[in-house]
């Protein structure tokens, strides 16, 4: 597997694939890769004969009070991964690469609606952050496909309309949420857990799974289903941040209509934020 960090080495490469006739796929991503990650991988792997991941721990997407100084790197062992998974080049970027006039002087990509309430609620200029680099990505690489996982639903939705809404040529794919075997989403933020904390996170995911069997038998006062939900995960050290059920396709609140619902979730333990959704049908 080639490693790159300057865009003019990843145009070399990429071209050479093109010239070849290959099919590219991109797994942008922001490193401390787990089997969440490689899900996608090896998804890309199945669906392109080139494929390249992106190692980027983009500033423009953490807000002021976020873990950007934090967040794991973990780059050696990212690259192991990638070369077990079948990963033919890593792109990974400086901060001066990607924006080489500062953050504040950058173009925006803003995605309206489907940016806001949920995390987007939660974290102001989060989405605006996440489409500006994926669309820089997009257009870096220029793959014919890109994979993104379900873990991040509404980040998942605002792609899909970015790319619709500015006509990119690529196709984007959703992958299923990667679980541990106890039932908690796969994410790089796991690793802030103590062990308690770690022992009690499951308890997002089961609360979630007694709403959803609620509603598919009848319940429809959400109100108390959401409060009980609440009480529940403070039972277990969780803050609540939020807790919807929305249409799974347009992500707008669930209505009459709707036939697939996703029920999605945020709740801090300690100071970590962890994130879930399930989907289902009615
Ligand atoms: P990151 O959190 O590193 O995630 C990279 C990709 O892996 C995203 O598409 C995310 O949804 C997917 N992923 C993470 N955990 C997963 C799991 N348990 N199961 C399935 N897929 C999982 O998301 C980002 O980075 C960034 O916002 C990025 C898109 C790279 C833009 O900076």
């Amino acid at each position: 597997m080639n490693s790159v960090q300057s865009l003019q080495q990843l145009r070399t490469a990429i071209t050479q694939a093109r010239n070849a006739g290959q099919r590219i796929a991109l797994v942008p991503t922001m490193g401390n890769l787990h089997a969440g990650h490689l899900a996608l991988i090896k998804q890309a792997v199945e669906r392109a004969d080139f494929v390249v991941a992106s190692i980027f721990v983009n500033p423009l997407q953490f807000g002021p009070n976020e873990d950007l100084d934090n967040y794991p790197r973990t780059l050696v062992a990212d690259q192991e991964k990638l070369l077990d998974a079948g990963c033919n080049l890593l792109f990974t970027p400086d901060a001066q690469a990607m924006y080489p006039n500062g953050m504040t002087q950058h173009t925006i990509v803003n995605v309206p609606d489907v940016s806001a309430g949920l995390c987007g609620g939660s974290r102001p200029g989060h989405f605006d952050g996440v489409a500006t680099v994926v669309c820089k990505l997009l257009n870096m690489v220029q793959p014919d496909i890109a994979l993104f996982g379900e873990k991040d639903y509404q980040q998942l939705a605002v792609i899909r309309k970015m790319v619709s809404d500015l006509n990119i040529p690529v196709q984007i794919f959703g992958v299923p949420i990667v679980r541990d075997t106890d039932g908690l989403a796969l994410s790089s933020r796991n690793g802030y857990l103590n062990a308690q904390q770690r022992a009690n996170a499951p308890v997002l995911q089961q609360c979630m799974q007694t709403v959803k069997a609620q509603i598919t038998q009848g319940e429809r006062d959400y109100a108390a289903l959401f409060a009980q939900f609440k009480t529940s995960l403070q039972a277990a050290g969780f803050r609540l941040d939020y807790v919807e059920l929305r249409d799974a396709l347009t992500l707008k609140p669930a209505d009459a209509e709707s036939t697939q619902l996703v029920l999605l979730a945020a709740a801090y333990l300690g100071t970590t934020r962890l994130i879930d959704n399930l989907i289902f049908d009615l």
